[in-house]
């Protein structure tokens, strides 16, 4: 007798184990423009982006500018913070050429997808996402939008309509991704159409940075070293850094969170382990770890805040560049929304 089991696809992609890699592959990721991008992001999520591209993968980048009013009730400087992620972007390598960067807004129909995409999911369903309640426990709005419950599905717009295969995320994102899966299977399901392939996730391999106040960075917390820093604006943040009284520099995460952090930080930007730089330091106490986090940090990013400062003094390349991807955006989620649209039978449709 022969058994047989279908193996669900894995939710998350192993790098190790995959064996075709990121060569052909097409990558989807982005971000919400609402202020700077910092080393958190950089060593979380930045620098993943230029290697998968440097080894072959398409990259497609949104600039989730709708996502902005989620938590919030206006979206603030958009037009601002969307041109400096794009500078943050490119000066931390990504190479518009070859990859699409765009904001979701300037692609219609993208945004048509969500109509259908809502009809795949129950209410139950986007009230039991927990990075959405995890967002309404900290939102600071007085009263819950319909946009905080639906937005999730809305990124499933944003990731099924490139069709991508891999999807380049944080721990707190697979909820989401979760429901791109759920929308892609079921839309096949119900139309009878293999439209969408299932994405997957691909997860940060770099740990959660530490800000420093040794809790995770976040601009939030006003922990946070941006790229776009000066170098006086990251040595004044980092002697501000929260450390202890011992003198003795030693690497101790559990109980020294303030001085791991900062190791931790050092030793990213150094390419060296902590607990070698907490060896150096030794007797120097916190005054010297300050000087060798801060040097480090300034050292690291000396190149690409000069290639920021180049980048953000053009204004109009930024622009250029965000109308390029848009038009390149479109064009894919055109042929994807026709799919659809004959899919289901629209009047109208090819
Ligand atoms: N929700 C993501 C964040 O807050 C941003 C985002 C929007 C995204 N659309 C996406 C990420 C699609 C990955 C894929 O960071």
């Amino acid at each position: 007798m022969t058994v047989t089991t279908t193996r669900p696809e894995p939710a998350v992609a192993d790098r190790g184990t995959d064996p075709e890699g990121p060569a052909g592959r097409r990558v989807l990721t982005g971000d919400r423009p609402t202020g700077p991008l910092h080393l958190g992001h950089y060593f979380g999520t930045l620098r993943n982006r230029v290697r998968l591209q440097r080894q072959g993968a398409e990259l497609f980048v949104v600039v989730a500018d709708y996502q902005v009013i989620t938590d919030r009730d206006i979206a603030d400087r958009l037009a601002e913070h969307s041109e400096n992620l794009v500078i943050d972007y490119l000066a931390t390598g990504l190479d518009p050429e070859s990859a699409t960067i765009f904001a979701h807004s300037a692609v219609p129909a993208l945004n048509q997808l969500l109509l259908p995409f809502l009809s795949l999911v129950s209410v139950a369903e986007l009230g039991r996402n927990p990075t959405v309640k995890d967002e309404i426990a900290h939102s600071r709005q007085s009263a819950v939008s319909g946009l905080m419950f639906t937005y999730p599905v809305h990124q499933a717009a944003d990731i099924l309509f490139s069709k991508a295969d891999l999807v380049p995320v944080g721990q707190d994102q697979l909820p989401h991704l979760e429901v791109a899966r759920t929308v892609a299977r079921r839309f096949n399901e119900r139309y009878g159409a293999g439209i969408f392939p299932c994405p997957r996730a691909l997860l940060s391999e770099a740990p959660l940075l530490p800000g420093t106040d040794g809790g995770k960075m976040s601009k939030s917390r006003g922990n946070a070293i941006a790229l776009a820093a000066d170098e006086d604006e990251t040595a004044r943040l980092v002697r501000g850094a929260r450390t202890d009284a011992e003198r003795r520099i030693s690497y101790d995460p559990a109980g020294r969170p303030g001085v791991a952090g900062l190791l931790q930080l050092a030793a990213l930007c150094q390419d060296r382990t902590p607990g070698q730089l907490a060896e150096e330091i030794g007797d120097g106490g916190a005054a010297a770890l300050k000087r060798t986090v801060t040097e480090a940090v300034n050292e690291h990013l000396r190149p690409i805040r000069a290639r920021r400062a180049e980048l953000a003094a053009d204004r109009g390349h930024i622009r250029q560049v965000l109308r390029t991807g848009a038009e390149r955006a479109n064009a894919v989620a055109d042929a994807t929304l026709a799919e659809v649209r004959a899919a289901m039978g629209a009047v109208g449709s090819a």
